[in-house]
């Protein structure tokens, strides 16, 4: 029987309308508004549209958002100046500077300097940390948005086998994690792994993160598997995930497509955390 495909989509759009409910009754209870700056270097186009997005995502949801779009030749010192002084903001709940960087500015320090209560992100040290202790209060957005398809797939997870393909530190990583704190038995493969196809075949959920044009093949999933398609692969053809789904699709039990899968997830899941960062300042007064 052919799967059924995991609208991320809807999921986000249900996503911003329950984000969008706790916001009014923060408003009502509290008369706070949950704030979040997005800092922009430079003038690459993708990371506009993304900038973009989440403008659209805030305005949506009733999040205050603030813009700051620098410029190129912005030097280290201002972009961490302007951090520090983001940091301290009474209105700003949840910060993140858009990546990647102009090539002179160096990412780490920035990403050091962000407060880890405002990370919103989850790309900080002390939210990886979290993450790994099973304390996700700020997990990554593209992760958590796997974890929310996955549940909301209606897959049994207890016990399960998971496999992540892919180890980055934005993606393979932390979604690990996030399955071993949902109880899967988590193997992480990688483009060393010897035997992939056989190791895919065990898995009841497969997380795809390796970035590599529908490497995974139909005959290497599970019967009823649970698939989570994390690739954006840009080809002539078109728009591909990291799993082939045409294939994949007549033997999983449940598959997310691209685009409509996953990519909806992390504005989605910025969005959830940067209502937890304003919550975390209530309860902190
Ligand atoms: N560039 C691509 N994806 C992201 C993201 O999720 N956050 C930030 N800050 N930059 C990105």
């Amino acid at each position: 029987m052919a799967a059924t495909i995991i609208d991320g989509k809807q999921a986000a759009s249900d996503i911003r309308a329950e984000v969008a409910q706790e916001v009014r009754e923060m408003q009502a209870e509290h008369s706070v508004t949950p704030g979040l700056a997005v800092v922009l270097v430079g003038e690459d186009p993708g990371s506009q549209i993304y900038v973009r997005n989440k403008e659209k995502a805030c305005a949506e949801v009733g999040i205050k958002s603030f813009k700051y779009e620098l410029p190129t030749d912005t030097t280290q010192e201002q972009l961490m100046d302007l951090v520090d002084e983001l940091n301290c903001r009474e209105d700003v709940h949840g910060l993140l500077v858009q990546m990647p960087l102009p090539k002179h500015l160096d990412p780490t320090p920035v990403l050091l300097a962000i407060d880890p209560n405002m990370d919103v992100d989850g790309f900080h040290p002390v939210n990886l940390g979290r993450v790994v202790v099973g304390n996700a209060v700020l997990p990554s957005c593209t992760p958590a948005g796997c974890i929310e398809l996955i549940k909301r797939s209606g897959a049994e997870m207890e016990g399960a086998n998971a496999l992540v393909v892919g180890r980055s530190n934005t993606v393979g990583k932390p979604v690990a994690m996030l399955l071993l704190s949902e109880n899967c038995t988590v193997t992480i493969a990688h483009s060393r792994t010897r035997g992939l196809p056989d190791i895919c075949r065990r898995a009841d959920i497969l997380v795809a993160a390796v970035g590599v044009d529908r490497m995974v093949k139909g005959d290497w999933i599970k019967e009823g598997a649970t698939v989570i398609d994390v690739g954006m692969n840009r080809t002539g053809e078109g728009l591909f995930g990291d799993v082939d789904f045409e294939a994949a699709r007549e033997r999983a039990r449940a598959i997310t497509p691209v685009p409509g899968g996953v990519g909806p997830m992390t504005v989605a899941m910025l969005m959830k955390n940067s209502l937890t960062a304003a919550k975390m300042t209530l309860s902190s007064n």
